[in-house]
């Protein structure tokens, strides 16, 4: 429990690539803009997968057999951690992820993953989600089992289509205490938008970046540094105080 001279707070993390990056999950913005080779426009836009549905499936098989050789690092550990400490101290607590690999599910948090999953996938007919680790072969479409159409999608946001959540997101950094902005570059939005929109809502801001992302003016705090090293010392720093 919380001690009752400690007021309430409500923390609100934003996760971006550079907190998987030291679980080897590489980056988008440190490969110069390519996704393995690719241009985003390539693979990653609604556009793409009705020109070369092949070439789309092909680049996120690849990355959905990958997240069985990746695991969670100490940052996602520590992020895991301060969800459970603080739901226990009756504080509030939101985990919001850009990362559509599933780390921080697998180290225990509760993430709303904005820009969807790789473990999932959807049909583009009906709408059926399943969950689907099995089936990564990147030349066979997998059939929909719900209504029968002859291929699902990856369950991930692409550009030009609409993020997961955004009331839900909108509503916890609008009541945030504190809100920390960890590995990602700044540079997509809404999510880049949302470190502004916390510290304009009267949060303390945090970043933590191996490299000054492009918001960095609305943080209060920077802590420059690789996730895995300097997250679980932040988390022991918050736990300690709050
Ligand atoms: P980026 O690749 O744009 O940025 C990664 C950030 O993490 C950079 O600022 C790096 O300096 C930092 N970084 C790299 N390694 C790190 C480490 N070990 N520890 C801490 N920081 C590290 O990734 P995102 O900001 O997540 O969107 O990209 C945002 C969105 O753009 C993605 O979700 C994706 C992409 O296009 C969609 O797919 C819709």
């Amino acid at each position: 429990m919380r001690d009752p001279e400690t007021p309430r707070r409500a923390l609100v993390v934003l996760t971006g690539a550079g907190v998987s990056a030291d679980s080897g999950v590489p980056t988008f913005r440190d490969a110069g803009g390519l996704w393995e080779g690719h241009r985003v426009e390539e693979v990653a836009t609604p556009e793409a997968w009705a020109r070369d549905p092949r070439t789309v499936w092909r680049f996120y098989q690849l990355r959905r057999a990958a997240l069985a050789t990746v695991a969670p690092n100490p940052a996602h550990d520590a992020l895991a951690e301060l969800e459970r400490e603080m739901t226990a101290r009756g504080h509030g607590f939101t985990l919001i992820t850009q990362n559509v690999d599933d780390l921080h599910q697998r180290a225990g948090s509760t993430a709303i993953a904005m820009h969807g999953r790789l473990a999932t996938l959807a049909c583009e007919r009906c709408g059926a989600t399943t969950e689907d680790r099995e089936n990564v072969d990147p030349e066979r479409f997998v059939p929909c089992a719900a209504c029968g159409h002859a291929r699902l999608r990856p369950d991930v946001v692409w550009f030009g289509e609409v993020p997961r959540a955004l009331d839900a997101i909108d509503r916890a950094v609008r009541s945030a205490t504190h809100f920390a902005a960890i590995g990602t570059s700044g540079v997509v939005y809404p999510a880049a938008g949302l470190l502004s929109l916390a510290r304009f809502a009267g949060a303390e801001t945090h970043v933590v970046s191996l490299d000054a992302p492009e918001n960095l003016h609305a943080a209060d705090r920077f802590h420059p540094g690789r996730a895995a090293e300097v997250v679980p010392g932040l988390v022991r720093q918050w736990l300690d105080a709050w």
